[in-house]
């Protein structure tokens, strides 16, 4: 980016209950001499928020812009005025596209918390090249959808490398495996319902995404079948997770080097014992069928408020694992990624540490376009990860 704009960082839903602790983590962790913004439709919420950070101690205080997604020139504007941008104005499938936009159409670095794969899609079939050519990289899942696994993927086959004697060669196959403990916002809970009410529109985003990236990036990258089973050394009973996890470290893996060029992928819920599992699956398979009909699903989106989310002393409580086995030319090594509450406490650690990367690291981003946060910052996202005491390391 070469020209001087207005503000390093801007946030975009900084009322909202995820971007208020992303805010919060910017006003300790942002260096001085970088400007910043807080955006959102409401300039009495975002004076709050302004004024919560300046009792909390904050020095560098942001600016405040006006923006709602109901009115392109204000994201036109935001855009215009930002190096980069951090959105979690969600559900991204009805709120997200104008702002991708409006990045990619004025090189502005985008950084968001979806965990939706038709938004994601969607952005990729429709945003990708204007991207690639205006120089901006729009990052999608920067929260724990879906960065543990795509930076624990990196470390697990530089890890691997390492073993090996150099990078892997031949077939490369890994395996994520998660255990969390933690609850949700009525943000989250607003979107996974209306992901989980739109299977047709989720196919055939994805059928198209998949032609252009066969197209851009022609390694390739397999999904491991998703059978259920029992792994002790993975934690006990698993649980293929049909997340938007193991898209975005397959789109890595085709991307960024180290991987191999015959690389597989396994992505699972680990559950301590068979009853557990089956009643995990039941449990994700009612919802899904609930929100298949309109009124049940309508009833469920008034259960979670927007704004609303877990208690401090809950976070406080929350914490996620994810481990992974590595295996290639005989060797095999183990890892796991670990740290606090997965959903928000850490979700925002993650969004802000990657937007600081875009904004402020040597070299990023390492590709633009529609992009998953490894391929925008390689393994310098993995440092700043550690450096914020989220914890990767080699078990075996
Ligand atoms: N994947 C992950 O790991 C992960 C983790 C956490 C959250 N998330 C996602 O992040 C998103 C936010 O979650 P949350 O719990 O923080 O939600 P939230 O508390 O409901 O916040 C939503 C934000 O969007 C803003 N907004 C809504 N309509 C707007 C409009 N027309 N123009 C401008 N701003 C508007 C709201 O502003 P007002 O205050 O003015 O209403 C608020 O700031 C959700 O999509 C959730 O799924 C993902």
């Amino acid at each position: 980016m070469a020209e001087t704009r207005d503000f390093g960082l801007t946030v975009f839903g900084a009322t909202g209950f995820t971007g208020g602790l992303c805010a919060e983590y910017l006003g300790e962790h942002l260096p001085d001499d970088v400007p910043w913004a807080l955006a959102g439709r409401n300039t009495e919420k975002l004076q709050a928020v302004h004024d919560a950070l300046a009792a909390s101690g904050v020095t560098n205080l942001p600016a405040l812009l006006t923006a709602d997604i109901n009115d392109q020139a204000s994201l036109e504007t935001m855009a215009r005025r930002s190096n980069v941008i951090i959105t979690t104005v969600g559900p991204y499938v009805w709120y997200g596209e104008g702002l991708v936009r409006a990045c990619a159409d004025n090189g502005t670095h985008y950084c968001d918390l979806t965990g939706e794969p038709e938004f994601v899609c969607n952005m990729i079939s429709r945003y990708h090249q204007s991207a690639r050519k205006t120089g901006a990289a729009i990052v999608n899942c920067c929260g724990f959808d879906s960065i543990p696994h795509d930076a624990g993927a990196l470390f697990t086959v530089r890890e691997l490398a390492r073993a090996c004697g150099g990078p892997p060669q031949g077939r490369v196959t890994l395996q994520g495996v998660v255990t969390a403990s933690g609850t949700f916002s009525g943000g989250t809970w607003q979107s996974a319902l209306t992901a989980f009410g739109r299977p047709r529109e989720n196919q055939l985003a994805m059928r198209h995404a998949r032609m252009l990236l066969d197209h851009e990036y022609p390694k390739t990258a397999h999904a491991l079948a998703p059978l259920p089973r029992r792994d002790t050394e993975l934690g006990g009973w698993l649980c293929p997770m049909p997340t938007i996890d193991p898209f975005m470290v397959m789109r890595s893996a085709r991307a960024v080097s180290g991987y191999g060029n015959d690389f597989h992928y396994g992505h699972y819920l680990a559950s301590k014992s068979l009853p557990k599992m089956v009643g995990g699956i039941g449990g994700i398979g009612g919802l899904l069928l609930a929100a298949q009909i309109k009124p049940v699903r309508e009833r469920l989106l008034t259960l979670r408020q927007s704004g609303e989310g877990p208690a401090k002393e809950k976070r406080d409580r929350s914490w996620f694992k994810v481990t992974f086995r590595g295996e290639a030319e005989g060797t095999r090594v183990i890892t796991q990624v670990s740290g606090g509450d997965p959903g928000y406490d850490e979700t925002a650690k993650m969004l802000a540490e990657t937007a600081m990367g875009l904004a402020l690291d040597k070299d990023a981003p390492r590709a633009t376009g529609v992009v998953t946060p490894v391929m925008a910052l390689e393994d310098g996202l993995v440092k700043r990860l550690q450096k914020a005491r989220i914890h990767f390391q080699r078990l075996r």
